[in-house]
């Protein structure tokens, strides 16, 4: 059993193990120089040797205990044929949505357009530096996805005006998501992802009101699936203000809390293995100050199974040295 099974199943509570959302990313000098080279965000995310490689960068410097799959959230719109770009200091730009073609796109073809994706996961997981360690597989939530198909870029605080004016579009996306992040989470599986991550990174742009049909539903449909295929599923969903009534409708084997979430309370009111919560830019100050944040996590998680991770991912200004300060410091608790 991998060290992240033994929390996940076993409910371990000593030597938590850790991985960090974005551990293979653009704080690594040796993502940069490949990044430089392959100006195409997409493409380089088709290139199956690349994007091995660069899931594999983070485990060749630290003992972390999961690699995630360098891919993205938004390959499954690029997969059901809606323009995606990745522009400089912008961010993702998404084409026009043809919502009738997009209903009769067949699941060879989505296979076939997104195939380099899980060719290297088999890729990764046949790497000796993967052995007894967790590849995480991921998808964007439906919501989160809605939101970048109809809003075509990050919303930073607030979605478009008249998001929600065209229900029937709404519903028939949601439909067509649902499907297709199955198969895309089949796909990771049966290449070798052995624990799936489902990211809701604007769950908390919903009113209370709106979390049943478009996060609480969805997500139990995908998290149920995930199950019926006996793989763990950690949830994320950033920002959502009640993570204790998220759990107790979505019942994810983990839930990931962002850096608001009050570690202390949270510890007492939820019973499953949580993970992450430290801010990001903790890693952006100095050691003395990441030993205090990160101890505090620790010490407050020390009786519950916990996940050592980040409420974010890595910044892009992080200091690798930062990280490996913490790395060590997580396996030396
Ligand atoms: O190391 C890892 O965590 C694996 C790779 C990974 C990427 N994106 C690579 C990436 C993962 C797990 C994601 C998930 C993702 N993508 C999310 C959910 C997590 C979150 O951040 O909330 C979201 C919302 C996206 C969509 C996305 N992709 C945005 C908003 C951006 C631009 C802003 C940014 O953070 O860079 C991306 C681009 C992206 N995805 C990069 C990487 C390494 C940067 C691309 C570059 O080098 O320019």
């Amino acid at each position: 059993m991998t060290p992240l099974e033994d929390t996940i199943i076993n409910k371990k509570t000593s030597n938590p193990p850790i991985w960090l959302m974005r551990q293979a990313g653009r704080y690594l000098p040796e993502f940069r120089l490949i990044r430089e080279l392959n100006p195409d965000f997409i493409n380089l995310c088709l290139n199956e040797n690349l994007s091995s490689e660069i899931t594999l960068q983070p485990l060749k410097r630290f003992k972390l205990d999961a690699a995630i799959i360098f891919s993205d959230i938004l390959m499954l719109p690029y997969g059901l044929n809606q323009k995606v770009e990745f522009k400089k200091d912008f961010g993702p730009q998404l084409g026009s949505l043809n919502l009738d073609k997009m209903s009769k796109i067949d699941e060879i073809d989505f296979i076939k357009k997104l195939y380099p994706v899980y060719k290297s996961i088999k890729k990764v997981s046949e790497d000796d530096l993967i052995k007894n360690k967790n590849l995480i597989g991921f998808v964007g939530a439906p919501w989160t996805l809605l939101v970048y198909m109809i809003n075509k870029y990050s919303p930073k605080k607030e979605l478009i005006k008249d998001f929600f004016k065209d229900e029937f579009s709404i519903n028939k996306i949601l439909i067509i998501l649902e499907k297709f992040l199955k198969l895309h989470i089949d796909q990771q599986i049966r290449n070798g992802a052995t624990v799936i991550q489902i990211f809701d990174s604007w769950a908390g742009l919903l009113e209370r009101k709106d979390l049943p049909k478009y996060v609480y539903i969805p997500t139990l449909n995908l998290v149920d699936y995930v199950k019926s295929l006996n793989v763990p599923v950690i949830c994320f969903p950033r920002g959502i203000k009640d993570y204790k009534n998220y759990c107790d409708i979505v019942k994810p084997d983990v839930i990931n809390i962002d850096y608001d979430v009050d570690p202390i309370s949270i510890c007492k009111k939820i019973n499953i293995p949580i993970q992450g919560g430290l801010d990001p830019q903790v890693l952006l100050t100095d050691t003395k100050v990441l030993k205090k944040q990160a101890l505090k996590y620790l010490d407050i998680f020390k009786d519950h199974p916990y996940i050592f991770n980040l409420g974010h991912g890595v910044l892009p200004k992080t200091n690798p040295d930062m990280v490996d300060y913490l790395v060590k410091m997580v396996k030396d608790y």
